[in-house]
């Protein structure tokens, strides 16, 4: 930014937001830096929302506003999707935990089992964080062998035997505030996409498991191709290594039987949540049988492993997973949600290059990747990666006070962007669209104004 004494973007989004503001105050009596979840921090404060519909939310000023955060990818279906909510309201009447098995988790796990390759037996957790969290623990009771291989950037939620390596810079080092050495000291580490990176380290480390996340880094900032998956699930087959994919976010958004659907590959277990539960709390992992045994009583393993959870397959979240993928299994919800988000990549590359804007769109799926210092020319063919995929050019941290410009500038055109990131939902229409790249065209004016260069 230069040296202009004022940020015109927030004064301005201090007066379209005045009630979100009072709010933060409040906020920040009660919550380190004011918020739940480290992705809603948000400089000078967050917006507040209390209701949702469809492709939009409305902030407590009573804005309507386009959403890309799509309920942190979990809401493929759009906010408080009719069939959802009759679902959740009619399981709440009946019972909202009955403290025993019951038909709807049944009815939940049969139709991951229809719809996962991989998914020969499923153990029900609340979070993605606790699948891969389990999917580690199983593959180590199983093999006997404490190492585990992942890519570096790869996201696999927040427990300490993951956490480390998942955020840039990518050059000095994964420690991770209050996991221990001896925790990071079992994880090895290799570059998203080297397969030979990968197979040496199997060699020379010998580990219970290799872990991927879905498309690749976050959501795909590092995009991961189908040829890449192949390559990997031939690699841990002939290495004889246990290979969990995790497909929290990929997981029935990307294609009805997940992204090892479109990438015709059955890994040994998959991780899955967010579109799994319909938008409400939970998560699964489901695998091959014989690994899963591990969770049962008397297993040949000569030992369990112990799973409590008080919410483990609640029945509202079954209610809501049931209904979602009823309505994943037709194809439509991914299909049309990765074609709204194809069109919305070409049209900001176009906003972009009119622009002559450094800000450049990318992604796969129903995921819109933003990356803000390109400097090539911008192109309509939508699979190129910018940087021909150089992972440390696209994986890397960027100028904080942008980053919160960014958004805000995108919020006074009333567009919700998760990051320099966004997810798009069935219920994303036209009119979204172009008010979206309305929304960006402004914002990249707003943000030269505050003098970014941009
Ligand atoms: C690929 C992946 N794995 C794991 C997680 C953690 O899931 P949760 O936030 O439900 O704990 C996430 C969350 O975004 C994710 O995207």
């Amino acid at each position: 930014m230069s040296g202009a004494s004022e940020s015109r973007i927030e004064s301005l989004y201090a007066q379209r937001f005045p009630k979100s503001a009072e709010l933060y105050l409040r906020a920040k009596t009660l919550f380190p830096s004011g918020v739940t979840h480290d992705a809603r921090y948000l400089k000078p404060f967050p917006i507040y929302a209390n209701d949702a519909s469809g492709s939009r939310k409305t902030s407590v000023e009573g804005h309507e506003i386009i959403d890309y955060w799509m309920g942190h990818g979990a809401l493929l279906l759009g906010h408080s999707h009719p069939a959802i909510v009759e679902a959740v309201q009619k399981q709440a009447v009946n019972s909202t935990h009955p403290g025993a098995c019951h038909e709807l988790e049944l009815a939940w796990g049969e139709h991951v089992q229809q719809l996962v390759p991989s998914a020969e037996r499923i153990r029900f957790t609340n979070s993605g964080t606790e699948a891969t969290l389990m999917a580690l623990r199983v593959a180590r009771l199983v093999t006997g062998k404490s190492k585990v291989i992942k890519f570096a950037g790869h996201f696999h939620g927040w427990h300490d035997s993951l956490i480390p390596g998942s955020d840039p810079p990518h050059d000095s080092g994964y420690a991770t505030p209050g996991v221990t050495d001896g925790v990071s000291a079992d994880i090895v580490f290799v570059p998203p996409n080297d397969l030979a990176a990968a197979a040496a380290a199997i060699d020379r480390h010998d580990p219970a498991c290799i872990l991927h996340e879905g498309n690749g880094t976050h959501w795909g900032i590092v995009p991961a191709r189908a040829e890449f998956l192949r390559g990997l699930r031939e690699l841990t087959e002939r290495k004889g290594i246990i290979f969990i994919l995790d497909e929290v976010i990929t997981g029935f958004r990307v294609h009805p039987n997940c992204f090892q659907g479109h990438c015709g590959i059955v890994p040994d277990m998959t991780t899955l949540a967010k579109v799994l539960a319909g938008g409400l709390p939970g998560g699964c992992l489901a695998g091959r049988a014989d690994l899963m045994e591990a969770l049962a009583f008397d297993n040949p393993y000569g030992q369990k492993m112990k799973h409590p959870g008080t919410y483990n397959a609640n029945p509202l979240s079954a209610a809501a997973g049931v209904a979602a993928l009823d309505l994943v299994a037709t194809g439509d919800p991914s299909r049309r949600a990765n074609e709204y988000a194809a069109s919305l990549r070409r049209a900001l590359n176009q906003v972009f290059a009119e622009k002559s804007s450094r800000l450049v769109a990318y992604g796969d799926f129903s995921a819109i990747k933003i990356h803000p210092e390109f400097e090539g020319a911008h192109s309509q063919v939508d699979d190129v990666i910018p940087f021909d995929g150089d992972w440390r050019k696209l994986d890397r941290k960027f100028d904080g006070r942008l980053s919160h410009a960014f958004r805000c500038a995108l919020l006074l055109g009333g567009v919700d962007w998760f990051g320099w990131g966004g997810s798009t939902s069935v219920a994303h229409t036209d009119a979204d669209l172009s008010k979206t790249a309305e929304a960006f065209a402004n914002a990249i004016d707003l943000l030269r104004e505050d003098g970014f260069n941009i």
